[in-house]
């Protein structure tokens, strides 16, 4: 459990998370998060666990390897190391290991070019293990999925626990989260995650508005406390997938234990939800990336065919 010191305003964190005001697209929103969601009906915590051979998807082999087409690590010193992401932290020069304001350090930006190999593996472990395993449908996915490194002592790390959804920066509520550790996962050198129905009580009492509600992750320690309560980390191996509704609160915590972090997170969006779907979501921050399929997702669906 980390402390609650008070939080510096110079060094909070910055968030610009929505609040949909405009009624026809708000009324559409609110009935989405309050609805029961495909993934809740056969998981009503709102989170699934499954499991693949992660010899048949070897992606700590391809982070090695962007790791050091950037000069970040000796790729030699890795295979020394087992592959284990873990020791990233003996390899990665001190001044690659610090974040910057959105908790990306320049040893996580090297991970935004992987290997073409990497796309294929993504794709394949989508489409042969996750989608046909939840029930709910062949299913878009996420093109670029996005890796998380976080060196222990997380230098850089911003403010308190960033405590959220992703819907909160702009994400389609019907989108579903995949989160799938490089490293053993525990205490804080993990996600912190939210079942469904507390994450949902939070969110109605601040009426979806989440710019109030993430100002409020920052210094209203009421809040926090609260999040601190119902995050608890995930403890996970390589081999193990979370997947979870998108609505559910999380947090990627500072790191405080003596190992590197190393996930990357994806989502699918099911084809059954976008036949039925009005609202078009759209990143908040400057690119405001196009969350629609064919753009943010790929524009064919995998997995089993819709379930009657
Ligand atoms: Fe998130």
């Amino acid at each position: 459990m980390q402390s609650l010191s008070p939080v510096e305003p110079a060094s909070r964190a910055v968030l610009d998370y929505a609040n949909y005001t405009e009624p026809t697209f708000r009324g559409e929103f609110t009935a989405d998060m309050q609805r029961v969601s495909p993934l809740q009906r056969h998981h009503e915590n709102g989170i699934a666990r499954l499991r693949y051979d992660p010899k048949a998807y070897d992606f700590r082999a391809l982070v090695g390897e962007a790791l050091a087409a950037a000069g970040m690590i000796d790729r030699a010193a890795l295979a020394d190391r087992g592959d284990q992401l873990e020791l990233l932290h003996e390899l990665v020069a001190a001044e690659n290991q610090v974040m910057d304001h959105s908790q990306q350090s320049a040893a996580a930006r090297a991970l935004y070019e992987m290997p073409s190999a990497f796309a294929v593996l993504h794709e394949r472990l989508l489409a042969e293990v996750v989608v046909p395993a939840l029930g709910i449908g062949r299913a878009h996915l996420q093109r670029t999925p996005t890796f998380r490194v976080f060196f222990p002592k997380a230098p850089g790390y911003l403010g308190a626990t960033t405590f959220h959804n992703d819907i909160m920066i702009g994400h389609n509520p019907r989108a579903v989260n995949v989160f799938i550790p490089l490293v053993r996962c525990e205490a804080s050198r993990s996600l912190l995650l939210a079942e469904l129905a507390p994450s949902l009580q939070l969110l109605r009492e601040y009426d979806y508005d989440f710019a109030r509600f993430g100002r409020d992750t920052q210094d209203d320690r009421a809040l926090m406390e609260r999040c601190e309560r119902i995050c608890q980390p995930l403890a996970a191996e390589v081999g193990d997938i979370v997947v979870f509704d998108s609505r559910c609160l999380h947090a990627g915590p500072h790191n405080k234990t003596e190992l590197t972090r190393v996930t990357f997170d994806t989502r699918i969006l099911p084809v059954a939800e976008i036949a039925t779907q009005g609202n078009a979501y759209q990143g908040r921050g400057r690119r405001r990336a196009d969350f629609a399929v064919g753009a943010y997702f790929t524009p064919h669906a995998v997995g089993a065919p819709v379930a009657r």
